[in-house]
């Protein structure tokens, strides 16, 4: 299965694009939570499309409707399940590759792991849009992280060949995540917000598409959080950020460029301020030996360039056995990072979530 994740917390995910809805059951959470669910619809609303020409022209309003496990306002500790319908669906626009599997895309792979049952219609089991009950999850974990005096943020490191400027790993501040999560387009340094925007309406008119990097930041964690090996809080967040379709890549602190560093510059050295440990750098992002060391957790995450484009790609037509080129219509986006960035906030507070409710800690 793969559906299913979660230690402590459980989490079964499910839905198709293009089918009734989508949704995920949460079990696990304690009774008498109580939850923020303008909170909820509001992180929902920041992952939805249609709201620019930067994203599809799909407009799902992502209304989540909660069928169980929340009664008065308050979990009931009972299993919480929550679906979203799909609205807004157009399935023609994907017989083309019923047969024909798109560059990039999980047609191929999905067919051949479900032999060819899989509903690849809008992508399925595939879609981007699976990653709305995510938000959903994550929504909630986040309330419970922030009960606990813990906050995610998170902006757009980069589009394509643009960089914003990266967070400041040593202080990250409540502020700067707040004013980030309340931004339609999160960066830090507001002057390259009209390159980036330009770089993913040229990919669009081009009838391509863009990637780039979202950074984030996880702040007042205790310090001994996680643990080492299998559980490490690194493989955790790795492991469920991956599950973020699209997400080639994940690096923590100074991530891949700590290789060509030398001992005396990664080594990030202690020192003690009113009785609390910091450190002078912090390139091993937060994390030693996959337990929290108290300063910021950081990672970033890459995320590559939408497959469904215009431009004309050399694939084969399973039907036929044949080579063959393809041009895909439809509404996609020409660039994921925007939509994802609330997606790999969800993920990075259910992993931390899982966390709070280890027994024996
Ligand atoms: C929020 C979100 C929206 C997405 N929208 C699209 C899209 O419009 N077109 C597309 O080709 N892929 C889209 N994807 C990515 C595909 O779902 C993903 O590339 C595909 O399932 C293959 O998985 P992989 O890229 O992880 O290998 C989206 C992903 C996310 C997180």
């Amino acid at each position: 299965v793969s559906g299913i994740w979660g230690r402590n917390i459980k989490y079964s995910i499910f839905g198709e694009s293009h089918g009734k809805g989508i949704g995920i059951v949460i079990d696990g959470f304690p009774a008498g939570m109580k939850l923020d669910l303008e909170e909820i619809q509001f992180e929902m609303s920041r992952r939805a499309p249609g709201k620019s020409e930067l994203t599809t022209s799909r407009k799902e309003a992502d209304k989540v409707e909660i069928l169980s496990g929340y009664f008065n306002g308050a979990t009931t500790g009972t299993p919480l399940c929550a679906v979203i319908y799909n609205t807004n669906t157009i399935s023609k626009d994907y017989d083309v590759i019923k047969n024909i599997i798109r560059p990039g895309h999980a047609d191929y792979t999905g067919k051949a792991r479900y032999d060819g049952f899989n509903d690849f219609r809008g992508s399925g089991h595939f879609s981007g849009r699976i990653t709305a009950s995510l938000v959903f999850a994550g929504a909630i974990a986040k309330q419970l992280l922030e009960r606990e005096g813990i906050f995610i943020g998170s902006h757009i490191y980069s589009i394509y060949n643009i960089y914003d400027t990266p967070f400041d790993m040593n202080n990250v501040s409540l502020e700067s995540l707040s004013e980030l999560k309340q931004m339609d387009f999160p960066l830090f340094d507001k002057t390259v917000s009209s390159d980036m925007k330009n770089c993913i309406l040229k990919a669009k008119e081009e009838e391509d598409s863009v990637g780039g990097i979202i950074e984030a930041a996880v702040i007042n964690l205790p310090v001994g959080m996680g643990d080492p090996f299998f559980d490490s809080l690194e493989s955790t967040l790795a492991h469920l950020l991956f599950s973020i379709p699209a997400v080639k890549g994940v690096e923590f602190g100074a991530g891949f460029k700590i290789a060509g560093m030398k001992g005396s510059d990664a080594n990030d050295e202690f020192y003690i301020e009113n009785n609390k440990i910091k450190t002078h750098s912090n390139n091993n992002g937060g994390l030693l030996g996959g337990i929290t060391n108290g300063m910021p957790l950081i990672f970033r995450c890459a995320i590559k360039p939408p497959a469904s484009i215009g431009k004309l790609q050399r694939t084969v037509d399973l039907s036929t056995g044949e080579n063959t080129e393809l041009s895909i219509q439809g509404r996609h986006d020409p660039s994921i990072v925007l939509r994802a960035v609330p997606v790999v906030e969800a993920a990075a507070a259910m992993a931390i979530a899982d966390y709070i409710f280890q027994k024996g800690r």
